[in-house]
């Protein structure tokens, strides 16, 4: 097993990685808790279900179990609702320890869950995707999305423990592969360029979900990640660089519908739009440019952004949490591992939207 370390104002917690974590799963339960709340979706309840009851058993505390509909699409204040009422019928006090059980659509919503229940609740990250288990699981960020605008509601609410089995990837799609391979690129397109070196020479390996890849790119992500956050828990400067892709991508999923394309896909489509602003704004090498594409392609990612309209496109990116008045402001790189945050004008970001020609 190897540990990474979680330091944040909001909290101080091990993210735990190696095969076996499921069947473990009791040690991370505090012994003073009163109970456990398993919040998970159908999908995973039918993959994992019984080896995380029988793992939970042995703490020989009270089980809320609940499954909510699975997909973005229901990452929605009624599936919010579904949690409290479970936790209510059940009477849990606020010793009860949620247990974010699947990926990142799970933990969003169960961890602000959390957050809100009795004003705080502890909970623990079960992250059963790759994207999750590289991202989304690790921060504290929790919310649910709002029809204008993804992950507007919500609360920065750190976990008590990460709990990562590589061995649960066995069962995810394809296609959920290449959506949690985006988070893994944007690491080393954000912080590490050696690291976005090793990706394009492994990856082959990591989409065949090879072991030893598998294992370096989660680890190599979560150090990453925590370098980041604990650095800068709420996003006052920093952190917005975990954000790379993000703007555009965050417009294709709402703008598209949830779940139309996966929050993965359109951060790496999002990745290859913010790849060429970088080269008009802040003199990124073309060169580097042309890499991300490909890699964002050979990771089995669009790189064809979907045409939303020309003005549509800066409504839906108006509605960002990075955004200061009016002014949308993006997450450029003036070199490969490097990152920073600046306003661009609409004309000077148009010509790069498809058909952004029509509307300039
Ligand atoms: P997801 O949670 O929808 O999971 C993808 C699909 O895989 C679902 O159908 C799920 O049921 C299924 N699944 C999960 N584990 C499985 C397994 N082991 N085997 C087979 N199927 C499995 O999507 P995601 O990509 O994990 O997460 C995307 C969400 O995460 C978005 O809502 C995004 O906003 C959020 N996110 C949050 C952060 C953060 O910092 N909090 C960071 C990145 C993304
Ligand atoms: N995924 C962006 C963040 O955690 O800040």
């Amino acid at each position: 097993m190897h540990t990474v370390q979680v330091d944040t104002p909001g909290g101080h917690y091990p993210i735990h990685i190696g095969r076996g974590r499921l069947a473990a799963l009791a040690d991370s339960i505090p012994a003073d808790a009163t109970a456990i709340a398993v919040v998970t979706n159908t999908t995973v309840a039918a993959l994992y279900g019984a080896p995380v009851k029988a793992a939970l058993a042995a703490t020989g505390k009270p089980l809320t179990w609940l499954e909510l509909a699975d997909g973005e699409q229901h990452k929605t204040f009624e599936s919010l609702n579904q949690i409290f009422d479970a936790l209510l019928a059940d009477a849990r006090d606020r010793k009860v320890v949620l247990v974010a059980l699947g990926g990142g659509v799970v933990g969003d919503m169960a961890g602000f869950a959390a957050a809100c229940y009795m004003r705080g609740v502890r909970f623990v990250q079960v992250p059963t995707t790759l994207l999750a288990q590289v991202d989304s699981s690790v921060g504290g960020k929790t919310a649910i999305n709002h029809p204008r605008g993804k992950n507007m509601i919500g609360a920065f609410y750190q976990p008590q423990a990460v709990e990562i089995d590589p061995a649960v990837l066995a069962t995810l799609p394809a296609r959920e592969v290449s959506a949690g391979l985006a988070e893994v690129i944007k690491y080393g397109m954000i912080a590490d360029a050696p690291f976005f070196d090793w990706c394009e020479a492994h990856v082959a390996a990591l989409r065949a979900l090879d072991d030893d890849a598998v294992a370096y790119a989660i680890r190599r992500s979560c150090e990453l990640k925590a370098q980041v956050v604990s650095q800068d828990e709420r996003e006052s400067g920093l952190r917005a660089i975990l954000n790379f892709g993000h703007t555009f991508g965050h417009a294709i999923e709402s703008g598209l519908g949830y779940g139309a394309w996966l929050h993965g896909e359109a951060v790496g489509c999002g990745m290859v739009l913010a790849a060429r602003l970088s080269v008009r704004e802040c003199g990124l090498d073309p060169a580097v440019a042309e890499r991300i594409q490909a890699l964002v392609a050979a990771i089995g990612c669009p790189v064809q952004a979907p045409d939303l309209g020309p003005d549509r496109w800066f409504e839906l990116m108006r509605v960002d949490k990075k955004n200061e008045g009016h002014h949308i402001r993006y997450v450029l790189l003036p070199a490969l591992g490097r990152a920073t945050v600046q306003a661009v004008d609409d004309a000077r970001v148009r010509p790069l939207l498809p058909a952004g020609n029509l509307g300039a």
